[in-house]
């Protein structure tokens, strides 16, 4: 079966997806996109042989479109992850799944009536070969119980529209995401600690910032996110267990050795970076749809995430204090 796809947002990474799904993803097509900017939709649809929706809510409905990627804003999210389970669709939701917790939990409730899962989000590090290669030595055993797991998330720099929120809502999310699938673990509390300010930073941005989180069974687990670092993109992660650490380092891309320097390139930005991950999430989506499975990371992820980093932005307001995260119950669903 081949899976016609339907893209909402053709933005950055809609783009992205888009090329990817239309020309290296085995069994899919892009069958359509929509974008309210029609211009834009109009000059990807004809890069990628596909059709333009009036709108996000025809594309859902087209009988054309077997299963949907959002890729739209963030607040558009939820209100389209809706709408495709009420259609019966299988989406791919970007991250965020929803910008609060109250509607990422709606998009929980309706999975949950509609009685199957249909819903994946695009927690794509989940897919990284380094990631996946740290989750299984915690999975085997070999570091022992995880105490703590250290990660460094620095962006070269952001625009200007960035602010201190984003932080959580658009960045720190990803090692939300991260830090609970690695455990296995629900986050229990965050903190965030401004250090120093970069003097390159926007006056509105406290940049960088320290967040300090704690699970269930107590795993400390800290965040030193920078968004203008300068120098590059640096994701690094490294679990502290009682046996041992196991660490995710920059892929080495190249390396130049030159009058007494052996100088290793680190990756420019995120499409560089974990350009693999998201074929493999897009791959892995598109064959679980042919299998009628809703293959990656779930609405339960998605609204977990959203909850953690809501409460966030709370601790962004209230520097060094500790602020609670409590959640519902995982519904059976997502057991
Ligand atoms: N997983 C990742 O690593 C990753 C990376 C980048 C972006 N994202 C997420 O993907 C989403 C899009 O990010 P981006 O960088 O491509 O942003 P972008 O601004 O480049 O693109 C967003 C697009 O959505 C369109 N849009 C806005 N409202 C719409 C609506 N109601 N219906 C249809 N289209 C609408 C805009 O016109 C724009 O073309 C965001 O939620 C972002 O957090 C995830």
């Amino acid at each position: 079966m081949t899976v016609r796809v339907g893209i909402i947002g053709t933005g950055l990474i809609g783009t992205d997806h888009g090329q990817k799904l239309a020309r290296q993803i085995a069994g899919a097509t892009v069958a359509g996109v929509t974008d309210v900017n029609r211009a834009r939709a109009e000059e990807v649809a004809a890069e990628l042989g596909a059709a333009v929706f009036d709108s996000a809510e025809a594309l859902i409905a087209s009988p054309d479109v077997d299963a949907v990627l959002i890729a739209s804003v963030g607040p558009t999210h939820a209100e389209y992850a809706l709408a495709c389970i009420a259609a019966g669709k299988h989406v791919l939701c970007e991250k965020p799944l929803a910008t609060t917790t109250a509607d990422a939990l709606r998009v929980v409730e309706a999975e949950v009536a509609h009685g199957r899962r249909l819903v994946a989000v695009g927690f794509m590090r989940r897919l990284d070969a380094g990631y996946g290669q740290v989750k299984a030595a915690i999975d085997a055993g070999d570091v022992g119980e995880v105490l703590m797991v250290h990660n460094v998330h620095r962006n070269p720099t952001v625009p200007e529209s960035y602010t201190s929120f984003m932080t959580m809502t658009d960045s720190v999310i990803h090692e939300v995401d991260t830090i609970r699938w690695l455990t296995g673990e629900e986050i229990t509390s965050i903190q965030v600690l401004p250090p120093k300010r970069t003097p390159r930073a926007y006056p509105h941005l406290q940049d960088p910032q320290f967040v300090a989180f704690t699970t269930e069974s107590g795993i400390l687990a800290t965040v030193d996110f920078f968004a203008n670092a300068q120098y590059g993109y640096d994701v690094r992660c490294e679990v502290v267990g009682s046996e041992g650490t196991a660490s995710l380092v920059n892929p080495t891309l190249s390396t130049t050795v030159l009058a007494g320097m052996d100088t290793t390139e680190i990756p420019p930005d995120w499409r560089v970076r974990f350009g693999a991950a998201y074929h493999a999430e897009l791959q892995a989506w598109v064959d679980g749809v042919a299998r009628g499975e809703a293959v990656g990371p779930s609405a339960w992820d998605g609204y977990a995430a959203t909850l953690v980093t809501e409460r966030g932005v709370e601790a962004v307001r209230t520097p060094g204090q500790p602020v609670a995260v409590a959640g519902i119950e995982k519904p059976p669903l997502y057991r």
